[in-house]
Parts: C-alpha cells; structure tokens; sequence
C-alpha cells in the first residue's frame, strides 16, 4: 500500500508526557506548552487530565490548566476523563472533547482504574452518552495493546474487541497503546490488523512508547497498513504511573523528522516544535531524549540550516 499524503499527530505531551513528572510542574508552564505546541502546528493537543489527584497528583491543576489556556481556532485539546465525575469536571472547566481509557489486559486495567476491563466499559458507556448529548468528541484508549507489564504478552484479539467497544460506544478514534513500549513491526501489524477488522483504519491511532527504541519503527510499519494518525510526545516526556520501566512516547520530533523525510504532511513547523521541547526541557532540567532533536538543536547551535 502506499503511504498516505498526509498524517495528524495528537500532542500528547502535557497530559501524558507530564503526569508521571514527581515534581509538581507549575500550571503556567503547563499553560505555555500547550499553547507553544499548538503555535508549532499541533492540530490537537491533550491538554490534561480529569482523575483522581490521589492517583496522579501531577493532573490536580486539570481544571486551571483549561480554564487559563488560550485556545487556538481549529485546534482540539481533549482531556482524560474516566467517569462521570471527571467528565462533569472537565465540561466545567471548559473542555469540549474528552478521553476515555481502557486497556486490553486485566491487571493493567485494575491497577490504572481500579476495575476490570468490563467494569471499565460500562463505566464509560454513561461518559460517552452525556459527551454526545453535547455534542462533544469523545476519544477512546486502549493501552497494553501489544504486551502488559503484570501479564506478558496480549493476543492482538484482545486489542481489537475492546478497541471495537470503544468505538461501537461512540468514540470517534480509538488510539492503540504500546503503553510499554515492547512492540516491534509485525506485531504492531498483527494488532493493528486484527483491530482494523472492527474498527475503519480511519478511526485507528497508534500510540507509542520508545522503551526499547522501537517507536519510530513501529510508526513507520503503522504507515505502511495505511494508519494515519500517531500520538506522540514533545521532546519524548513521559511513561505511565502504572507501568513501571516504560519510557516515554514517541518523541514529536522523532515522527516529523520521519514524516518529513517521507514527505508526509503533518502542517507541524519542526523549529517552532524544538522549542517548545527545549521551554519544557528547561523546566525539568533535562536533555532531549529525541535524537533528531538532540541533532537539529546541535545544527543549530553550530549555525547550520
Ligand atoms: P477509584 O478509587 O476506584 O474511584 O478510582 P472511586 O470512584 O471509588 O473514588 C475514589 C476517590 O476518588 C473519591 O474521593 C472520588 O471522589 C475520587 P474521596 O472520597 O476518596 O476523597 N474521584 C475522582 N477525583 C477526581 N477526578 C475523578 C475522580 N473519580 C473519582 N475523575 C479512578 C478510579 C478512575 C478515579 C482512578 O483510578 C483514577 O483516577 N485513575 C487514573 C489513572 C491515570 O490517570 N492513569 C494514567 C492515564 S492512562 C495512560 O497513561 C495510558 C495512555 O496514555 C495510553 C497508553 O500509553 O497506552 C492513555
Ligand atoms: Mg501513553
């Protein structure tokens, strides 16, 4: 198949890059991510999450983050919400697109939910209801698509039949998890296939993590069945609270450095991107985990084009 013209890419960055951050990052600098982000080109920019703050104290600020954000026309910022209280929360503060995340293997589900995977489809069912009602978006997650890290491996049938759930509830995209980052090509294929059988290709998202260094790989055979949308994290922030050793998303830049080698359309501005990774980075301290940026920042420096 030939790889499409063009991909989106929903900046996962603030929500999921940030929340396993131990020191509390200042609602402000969440604030100017997002809005630096959505100035780079992101057409879509997960903004925060509406969950308990006992469970993860880095989203307590969900509902300043919203309420202080300058939005950008044509630009989507969802926010997690994994029941009715979270969805009311968010609403509130002005969210007008949501997340709701499930995953494909039990003990993930209990330990980032506190529920099991069919508990966690019924609690959903009443948060996608009232966000259609309102005619609010609703995206949906499926994480440990390829493998879990309490259970071992997940057979690519048990990705697809919560994936086909989610979107049989209403969600208009489902995003498929490597929350751990073990996926390599054809495994990502094999789940991506077996979900496509349920869910239009359209509809599907990979989101992936960079633990093994496979993320760019498993984007580029995602591309390959015809995927055309891909989360991925500035400056590669991230890993999951529930998830020990995962490492984070696949970085932003990584993606628009393949996209752009393809000549795929993504309308990101890759000078605008590296600096909002460096905002960041400067923030926590840290070097790029990106190679392409480390190596576009080091051109720069050196002043090279
Ligand atoms: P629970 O303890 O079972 O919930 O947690 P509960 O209904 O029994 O309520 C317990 C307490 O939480 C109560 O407060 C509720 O009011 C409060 P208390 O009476 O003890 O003071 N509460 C809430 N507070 C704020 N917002 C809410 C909310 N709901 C209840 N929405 C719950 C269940 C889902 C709330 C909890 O497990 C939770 O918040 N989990 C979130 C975990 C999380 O955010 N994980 C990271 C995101 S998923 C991810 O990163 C993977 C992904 O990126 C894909 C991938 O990488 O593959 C999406
Ligand atoms: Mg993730």
């Amino acid at each position: 198949m030939s790889l499409p013209r063009t991909v989106k890419i929903v900046e996962v960055g603030p929500r999921d890059g940030l929340q396993n951050e131990k020191q509390p990052v200042p609602t402000a600098v969440k604030v100017e991510l997002i809005e630096r982000l959505a100035d780079a080109g992101l057409p879509a920019v997960e903004a925060t999450a509406f969950v308990s703050p006992k469970w993860v104290p880095q989203m307590a600020d969900s509902a300043e983050v919203m309420k202080a954000l300058r939005r950008k026309e044509g630009v989507a910022y969802p926010v997690l919400a994994p029941n009715l209280k979270g969805f009311d929360a968010a609403v509130e503060a002005g969210a007008v697109e949501v997340a709701v995340f499930g995953a494909a293997s039990e003990a993930f589900s209990q330990k980032n939910i506190n529920c099991s995977v069919a508990e966690s489809i019924k609690r959903f069912e009443p948060v996608v209801c009232a966000a259609l009602a309102l005619d609010m978006k609703v995206r949906g997650y499926v994480s440990c698509v390829v493998g879990c890290p309490y259970e071992g491996p997940v057979a690519p049938q048990k990705a697809a039949e919560v994936a086909q759930r989610l979107f049989d509830m209403g969600c208009y995209e489902v995003s498929l998890g490597d929350t751990i980052g073990v996926g390599t090509p054809v495994a990502v294929q094999r789940m991506i296939e077996a979900c496509a059988r349920h869910v239009p290709m359209a509809r599907l998202a990979g989101h992936y993590h960079d633990t093994y260094g496979m993320a760019v790989a498993n984007v580029y055979a995602s591309l390959q069945l015809g995927m055309r949308v891909f989360d991925s994290s500035v400056a590669g922030l991230g890993g999951c609270p529930y998830a020990a050793g995962a490492s984070g998303n696949v970085a932003t830049e990584d993606v628009v450095y393949l996209l752009n080698g393809l000549g795929i359309e993504t309308g990101i501005d890759m000078d605008r991107l590296l600096d909002a990774g460096q905002f960041i980075l400067g923030h926590l301290g840290r070097a790029p985990a990106a190679k392409s940026a480390r190596a576009l920042l080091a051109k720069r420096g050196a002043g090279g084009a």
